[in-house]
């Protein structure tokens, strides 16, 4: 078993203010690491370390930092180095869990919100992995956050899966571009899970995206403690939802009959009619 998570190492989680990233961070305080969470909004920042400064999930000589700094920007991860620097000298854990959900049909999408997901997810992830790499000794680790829709594809999401597909691949390649260093690589594919995130995506959703029912998600604390407890077994791909395991065992199986599958369950745009098309 692995030695990163454990009283006294260091966590840098990035999405570390909100949702998984949040939970994930309380888990590591709970085990007495000291946690830096980086993420752009200050005040969520604040509120966050307050809440993990809090006596009761806290263990005593844990302590928690926070960086304000945007992933998608080398320049605003630089700056965030050399503040981090100043504290510590090694970063046992580093957690890539930023990221930016929106979902649209590619032609809809506005310039922003289609860079934005490519740029602070994949990039993003990619900035703060180079920049960091040189604090993580041989025994640590990285954990990446992708997503179910790095595995398949869902109409709505083009931008969200090319950059989660593209997390994917960047992970295999750093795994074995580590493999040297001792130090693991792990991806992490979830489904729904239960954060501001999640809530707000349903907003945002078109109305062809809406069902009737939405799906069952799971909490960010039970997610956050699958995946520390995976990533220490030493599991590449961490699947946190039942289901997906499910879809990724008959892709790969069978795949003709599950893409089918998929076609029929996932929700599609209707067809235009040659009258509305003009
Ligand atoms: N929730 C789900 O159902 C689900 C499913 C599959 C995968 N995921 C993935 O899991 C990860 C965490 O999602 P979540 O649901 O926990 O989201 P969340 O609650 O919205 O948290 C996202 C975090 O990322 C930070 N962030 C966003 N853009 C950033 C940027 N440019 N620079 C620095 N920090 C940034 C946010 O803070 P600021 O906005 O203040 O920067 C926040 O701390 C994401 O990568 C998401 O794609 C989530």
């Amino acid at each position: 078993m692995n030695k990163w998570l454990q009283h006294g190492k260091t966590a840098l989680i990035t999405g570390g203010s909100s949702g998984i990233g949040y939970a994930i961070a309380e888990e590591c305080v709970r085990r007495g690491m000291n946690v830096i969470i980086l993420a752009r909004r200050i005040e969520l920042l604040k509120e966050a370390k307050k809440k993990l400064e809090e006596p009761a999930g806290r263990s005593s000589s844990a302590t928690v930092k926070i960086v304000s700094a945007d992933v998608s920007s080398i320049h605003s991860i630089r700056i965030a180095e050399e503040d981090v620097r100043r504290n510590i000298t090694s970063i046992d854990l580093l957690v890539n869990c930023a990221g930016v959900v929106k979902p649209a049909l590619l032609e809809d999408f506005s310039d922003s919100d289609m860079n934005n997901q490519i740029q602070i997810n994949l990039l993003g992830m990619m900035n703060v992995t180079r920049q960091f790499l040189k604090y993580i000794p041989a025994g640590g680790a990285i954990i990446n956050f992708s997503s179910a829709l790095g595995l398949f594809g869902m109409a709505g999401y083009t931008a969200y899966s090319a950059s989660k597909f593209g997390i994917i691949g960047f992970s295999d390649a750093l795994r074995r571009e580590l493999l040297c260093r001792k130090i693991s690589v792990h991806v992490v594919c979830p489904a729904d899970v239960d954060t501001p995130q999640f809530k707000q995506e349903h907003e945002d959703m078109p109305d062809w995206m809406k069902t009737e029912s939405r799906p069952d998600a799971i909490s960010p604390a039970v997610v956050a403690q699958k995946v520390l407890r995976a990533a220490q077994h030493g599991k590449f791909y961490i699947l946190t939802n039942g289901s997906v395991k499910f879809l990724v065992i008959m892709l790969r199986f069978l795949p003709g009959l599950t893409k089918v599958l998929l076609d029929g369950m996932f929700p599609r745009p209707k067809a235009v009619s040659s009258d509305e098309q003009g």
